[in-house]
């Protein structure tokens, strides 16, 4: 059982002022990020891990691959800041990729320190067994069989749930900063917490922090068709943005190649690792070509091309013959090799009737991770004080226009410890007196089918207009639609109570609107950024960078 605060908030933390509770860290969500943070900052500090869903809602639960990090002699950290490069198409920043990289094998020591399970080499059982993905030049991928995120979150969360310094607040939404901005101080740009909705007690609770910390995680519910979790909605982004943060690089969607496609599957990732360890992408049969191996003709790296190159090669070949999914086949492996590599992935291809050690996979790319977000530097700091972003919610510098595989868990862990060390030194401020959440002009929703038509319309237009392969004209359709939805949505935020579908659908169409002025803005292909009116990469790499 995770500790949930009572009806009648107790003091905890440092206690309750002028009615509102008071934590010395304010951490909203509940992923890698989110807990790796909360554990190293535990030591000495009184935190709250809030969290929307359930404590293990969240991508990182889903991540399968792994993490990627120099752990071969064979291997080095400049071979794995030179893949990252390639991958991020010339945009990411050396100073970012060398901090992450050079921190990388730290981040695991301290997740086999924490007691994650990680798999072993067959033949050699005192060592790590090192999985493959695309863009990597080495196998460096350390990862628990197929679902290395399950594995590291639920070893987590046992220590999480057994600290005393960390209370969990599982089914609370963020609702918005509370900000100097907000509370309408003339100068200085301050964070001192946040109004959460209880969806249990519904109503909005006034939590003040000296620190507080985005870990929310991505957007791909923008998205019509993604690998995420239903609670990747873009939360953290809208807020940092309302508060007065820069947001950058958010045109970097980034589509993943192999998502299932099955009538029963609701986003169920195929893992990179598949490719890495030889499955094949071929034309399914009863098209023209059916049978045909297709990467080597789109790229020399085949298969383990990045990840923008494969899902814009399936989006070719499916648009061209017309298909509704390719085939990833991997059957030419041996049985007990896929069951022993890919368990999950084996039992739930069994259990929709595909045996892949026979038959192939129907896949599809389906979005799957947000490049861009809040703007931070290497300390994970925000351009509003006391804020700071970490995990998939930043922009930090290491993504470029296209991440590399599995460098995303590695990220949210080597930020956690920087955003830790930065808290231990600035994170002591006076809290003022916060004003309680306006309720007095808010009554119930009158037509909540609203809410759910306009979800439904933007996820829809998103994918076809702002999806992997962009021109100007459905740029300008996508951007038309989501003033009109803004409209309508701000008008009924204004005038009715709040719920956790409003909170999250002015979220999803605050985060569409910044994807769309970033691509609108971005003049040339790059990473998973392609126009078809801007075909050209320039020769000078710039951020998109936005600011209120
Ligand atoms: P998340 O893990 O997404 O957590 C976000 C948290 O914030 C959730 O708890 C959510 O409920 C909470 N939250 C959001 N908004 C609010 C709010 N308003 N109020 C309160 N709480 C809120 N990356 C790799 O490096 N390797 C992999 O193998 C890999 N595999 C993947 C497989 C899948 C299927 C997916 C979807 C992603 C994968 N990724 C992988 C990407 C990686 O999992 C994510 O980028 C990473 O886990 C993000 O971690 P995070 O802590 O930033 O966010
Ligand atoms: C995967 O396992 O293919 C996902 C890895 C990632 O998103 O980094």
């Amino acid at each position: 059982m995770s500790k949930r605060i009572p009806a009648e908030p107790a003091p905890i933390g440092i206690g309750q002022a002028s009615g509102q509770t008071q934590f010395d860290v304010l951490i909203i969500g509940s992923g890698l990020a989110g807990m790796s943070l909360a554990l190293r900052l535990a030591e000495n500090q009184q935190v709250a891990l809030l969290t929307k869903g359930e404590v293990l809602d969240a991508a990182s639960a889903w991540a399968q691959g792994g993490i990627a990090a120099v752990l071969d002699g064979a291997d080095s950290a400049e071979n794995h800041i030179r893949d990252t490069h390639i991958a991020g198409a010339g945009l990411c920043h050396d100073d970012s990729v060398r901090f992450v990289v050079e921190n990388g094998k730290r981040a695991v020591e301290w997740l086999i320190e924490q007691g994650v399970p990680f798999t072993k080499d067959l033949n050699n059982q005192a060592e790590l067994h090192l999985t493959r993905e695309g863009g990597h030049s080495h196998r460096r991928i350390v990862h628990a069989a197929d679902a290395t995120g399950r594995a590291v979150q639920k070893t987590l969360v046992q220590r999480l749930k057994s600290h005393p310094n960390i209370q969990i607040l599982e089914h609370q939404i963020a609702v918005d900063l509370i900000t100097s901005k907000r509370l309408g101080h003339l100068s200085g740009k301050r964070c001192y917490g946040a109004y959460v909705f209880d969806k249990s007690l519904g109503r909005v609770l006034t939590y003040g922090a000296r620190s507080t910390v985005l870990a929310t995680g991505g957007a791909g519910k923008v998205y019509l068709y993604t690998t995420n979790p239903d609670v990747a909605t873009g939360d953290g982004v809208a807020m940092a943005w309302r508060a007065g943060c820069a947001v950058a690089n958010m045109e970097f969607m980034q589509f993943h190649p192999t998502c299932l496609y099955h009538p029963a599957a609701k986003s169920y990732l195929i893992t990179e690792a598949v490719r890495g360890e030889g499955g094949l992408l071929k034309i399914p049969p009863g098209y023209d070509g059916a049978g045909h191996r297709f990467m080597p003709d789109h790229d020399q790296r085949a298969e383990l091309a990045p990840r923008d190159v494969v899902a814009r090669a399936i989006d070719f070949e499916m648009k061209k013959r017309g298909l509704d999914f390719v085939h990833l086949d991997i059957s030419h492996k041996p049985v007990e090799f896929l069951r022993a590599h890919f368990p999950n992935i084996y039992e739930k291809c069994r259990g929709l009737g595909i045996d892949i050690s026979k038959d192939p996979i129907p896949v599809v790319p389906a979005a799957h991770y947000t490049c861009g977000g809040v703007v931070t530097d290497l300390n994970g700091r925000t351009e509003v004080e006391h804020l700071y972003a970490v995990g998939e919610v930043s922009c930090t510098g290491l993504h470029g226009a296209n991440r590399l595989a599995s460098n995303s868990l590695l990220e949210c862990l080597v930020f956690a410890e920087a955003v830790r060390n930065n808290i231990a030194v600035h994170g002591v401020i006076e809290l003022p007196p916060l004003p309680p959440w306006d309720e007095s002009r808010v009554s119930d929703a009158d037509e909540e089918v609203i809410l759910s038509h306009n979800w439904d319309e933007l996820r829809r237009f998103m994918w076809d207009y702002v999806g992997i392969v962009r021109t100007n004209k459905r740029l300008e359709r996508a951007m038309h639609r989501i003033q009109l939805l803004n409209a309508e949505i701000n008008e009924y935020y204004a005038n009715f109570r709040v719920t956790n579908d409003l909170v999250e659908l002015r979220n999803l169409l605050q985060t569409a609107e910044l994807i769309v002025r970033s691509a609108m803005l971005r003049q040339e292909t790059r990473g998973l950024h392609y126009s078809l009116d801007y075909p050209e990469t320039l020769s000078t790499a710039l951020d998109t960078v936005l600011k209120p």
